[in-house]
Order: C-alpha cells, then sequence, then structure tokens
C-alpha cells in the first residue's frame, strides 16, 4: 500500500537533526500526511515496542526511545513501506548504505535516529497509535 509511519528517535531530536532528516524524507517523495512533536511516557513506549518485549534490548530501547521528545508522522508514496526503509538503511548503522538517513545521521544499533514501520498493519497501529481522523491530511 501507501502509506508508512515514523518517527524521529530522541536522539536525532536532540542533535538538532528534525529538519535534515525531514528534508531527506520529502525530498524522497514522500507526502507528508500527518505530523507531531511529542514525547513517549516509559509505559507508552513500552506499548509501541510491545512486540519486542521477550528480546535483550527491550528495557533500554524503552528507556531510550522515553527519554526525550520525537516527531512522529505518517507518511505517504506508492511502495511505502519498503521504499522507506530502503531510505532509512539498516537497524546498525554500521551496515546501512551510503545516502541513507541511518547512515547519515544514526549513532548505534540503539540510537539509530529513525523508526519506519515494517508491515502495512503495523503502519496503520502505529499511526493509529499517535494519530486522530483530525490530524491527517
Ligand atoms: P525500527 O524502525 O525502529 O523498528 O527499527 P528496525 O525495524 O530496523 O529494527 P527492529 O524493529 O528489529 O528493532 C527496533 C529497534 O530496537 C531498533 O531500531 C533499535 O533501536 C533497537 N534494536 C534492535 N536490535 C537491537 C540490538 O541488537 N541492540 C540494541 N541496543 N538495540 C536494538
Ligand atoms: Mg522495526
Amino acid at each position: 500500500t501507501n502509506r508508512t509511519f515514523t518517527m524521529i528517535k530522541p536522539d536525532a531530536v536532540a542533535a538538532g537533526n528534525i529538519g535534515g532528516i525531514l528534508d531527506m524524507i520529502t525530498k524522497g517523495g514522500f507526502k507528508i500526511v500527518a505530523l507531531k512533536y511529542t514525547a513517549l511516557s516509559a509505559e507508552k513506549a513500552g506499548l509501541f515496542y510491545e512486540v519486542h518485549k521477550e528480546r535483550p534490548f527491550y528495557q533500554g530501547l524503552v528507556d531510550f526511545m522515553s527519554s526525550g521528545p520525537i516527531v512522529a508522522a505518517i507518511l505517504e508514496k506508492d511502495n511505502a513501506i519498503a521504499d522507506f526503509r530502503a531510505l532509512i538503511g539498516a537497524t546498525n548503522p554500521a551496515d546501512a548504505a551510503e545516502g541513507t538517513i541511518r547512515k547519515k545521521y544514526a549513532k548505534s544499533i540503539g540510537e539509530n535516529a529513525v523508526h519506519g514501520s515494517d508491515s502495512d498493519e503495523n503502519a496503520d497501529i502505529e499511526g493509529n497509535f499517535f494519530f486522530s481522523a483530525f490530524e491527517r491530511f
């Protein structure tokens, strides 16, 4: 389908990279459907990443994602899920291709600048987690 969900994570917000990342997203052909500067409480971060709750990095991930403000967005483009994951690059910036957002802005596998949905179903769930119908254009 044609929509995905993203967050600019606390590391990238704190480093002053909101503008640079939004610029790469729009230059990559994605239209912004919804956009919000907000923060996740530890409880909300835990819910958002519940699928990872048995993983060893879960607590660190929750702590990190609730450590400061984020930017949440719904993005539209043909083939949005796969094209956005290509634009952000590999989870570990050491493996991320040249020209990707994580290659340019991520610090480590944990503090990796951006999130991108991994399926149409999760894009809907994640978008609904942050945005009402009145906040989408
Ligand atoms: P997201 O777009 O954020 O979902 O990243 P992803 O789909 O590339 O990775 P995945 O869903 O597997 O993991 C979610 C997040 O958990 C990653 O973005 C990382 O921030 C973190 N993470 C994943 N694997 C590791 C790991 O091995 N160590 C640490 N410290 N963090 C990890
Ligand atoms: Mg993921």
